[in-house]
C-alpha cells in the first residue's frame, strides 16, 4: 500500500501560510492535512474555508481537511467550493451516513474520524464506503502532543476489520504526535497515511524529514 504523508498546516506559520503550502509540495508531501477547528467542537479556533480556498491555488497536492467542528453539515459546501478533496467529520458531531452522503453529492472524498477516547467499533459502519478512515492519536485541538500509544491497537483492529469487509486497501490515516521515533510502530499497526505536523515543520530539512516519515 502506498504511504502517504500529510503535513498538517496547523503547525505552518500563519502570516504564510501560501508559501507553506507550496514548500510541502516542493519537499514531496502527498497531502496537506488542513485542521479546522471552530471553538466548540474542541476549544480552539483555527481557521475555516476561506483559508482552504486561499490556499488552493498554491498547491496541487489534494487538501485533505479535518473537520473539528460542530454541525458539520452546516459546512460542507464552503469547504467543497473551496477546493477540498478530502473532508473528514467526526463520529462524536454527527451522523456518518447521513454526512457521507452529502459529502458525496459535492463531489469530494469522504473520511470519518474518532477520538482516542472512542470505540474503533464507532468506524466499523463508516469503513463499507469511506474513502479514508482516520484515528486521531492524540485529542484534538493542538499540535505538538505526545502520541497515545493505545492507539496502535485501534489501528489494528481497523485494519484487520477492512481486511475482514474486503477492504484490504482502504486509507487509514492517524492523526497527532506522530514522529520520526514512532511512525514505524504507526506503520506496522497498519496506517498508511501519517498526519505529521511539528515533525514536519520543525524539522530543519523538511523533504529528509517526509523521506524518513515514509519509513
Ligand atoms: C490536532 C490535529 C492534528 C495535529 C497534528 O487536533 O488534528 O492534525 O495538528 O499535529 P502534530 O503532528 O504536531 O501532533
Ligand atoms: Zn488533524
Amino acid at each position: 500500500m502506498k504511504i502517504k504523508i500529510a503535513p498538517s498546516i496547523l503547525a505552518s506559520d500563519f502570516s504564510k501560510v501560501g508559501e507553506e503550502v507550496a514548500r510541502l509540495e516542493t519537499c514531496g508531501a502527498d497531502y496537506v492535512h488542513c485542521d479546522v477547528m471552530d471553538g466548540n467542537f474542541v476549544p480552539p479556533i483555527t481557521f475555516g474555508a476561506q483559508m482552504v480556498k486561499a490556499i488552493r491555488p498554491h498547491t496541487k497536492l489534494p487538501l485533505d481537511c479535518h473537520l473539528m467542528v460542530l454541525h458539520p453539515e452546516t459546512h460542507l459546501k464552503d469547504f467543497a467550493e473551496a477546493g477540498a478533496d478530502i473532508i473528514t467529520v467526526h463520529v462524536e458531531a454527527c451522523n456518518i451516513a447521513e454526512l457521507f452522503k452529502q459529502i458525496e453529492g459535492y463531489g469530494v472524498k469522504k473520511s470519518a474520524v474518532v477520538n482516542p477516547e472512542t470505540d474503533v467499533e464507532k468506524l466499523f459502519p463508516a469503513a463499507e464506503t469511506a474513502d479514508m478512515l482516520l484515528l486521531m492519536s492524540v485529542h484534538p485541538g493542538w499540535g505538538g502532543q505526545k502520541f497515545i500509544p493505545e492507539t496502535l491497537h485501534k489501528i489494528e483492529k481497523l485494519r484487520n476489520y477492512c481486511v475482514k469487509i474486503g477492504r484490504p486497501e482502504l486509507d487509514i490515516e492517524v492523526d497527532g504526535g506522530v514522529t520520526e521515533a514512532n511512525v514505524g510502530e504507526v506503520l506496522k499497526a497498519g496506517a498508511n497515511v501519517i498526519v505529521a505536523g511539528s515533525a514536519v515543520f520543525r524539522s530543519p530539512d523538511m523533504a529528509a524529514t517526509i523521506k524518513r516519515l515514509r519509513g
